[in-house]
């Protein structure tokens, strides 16, 4: 079956704003898939919550994707540093591989993931 452009309501953009940055799952072809976005300098971004390195949740600790000076998406398990605008790793032991990118749309305060 074939989901391409299936809208997934997430949550309010306020919501995003006041949290940074927080984990969901989204249903995509049957399969539950753990997500995470992040509000950085007025716009969303959104990512498979799958670390290049193991395959693992970034999250250690629930929702905490940023590093202590929330300039990167920081993986908790070996520390791997991640542009927050593409996802490219630049430090740690997949550099140069990306977090695979979640398009997401912002409409009307909602924002919502595409799969
Ligand atoms: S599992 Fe993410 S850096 Fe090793």
């Amino acid at each position: 079956m074939n989901s391409k452009n299936k809208k997934h309501l997430v949550c309010s953009l306020d919501d995003l704003k006041k949290a940074e940055a927080f984990g969901t799952e989204i249903v995509i072809d049957g399969t539950t898939t753990a997500c995470f976005l992040i509000y950085h300098e007025n716009l969303v971004y959104s990512y498979l919550n799958s670390c290049p390195h193991t395959g693992i949740n970034l999250d250690w600790t629930p929702n905490q994707f940023l590093n202590s000076d929330n300039e990167f998406i920081q993986c908790s398990t070996h520390g791997a540093l991640f542009n927050i605008k593409d996802g490219l790793c630049l430090r740690g032991p997949c550099v140069g591989d990306r977090l695979q990118l979640i398009e997401n749309e912002v409409f009307e305060n909602n924002i919502y993931l595409i799969s």
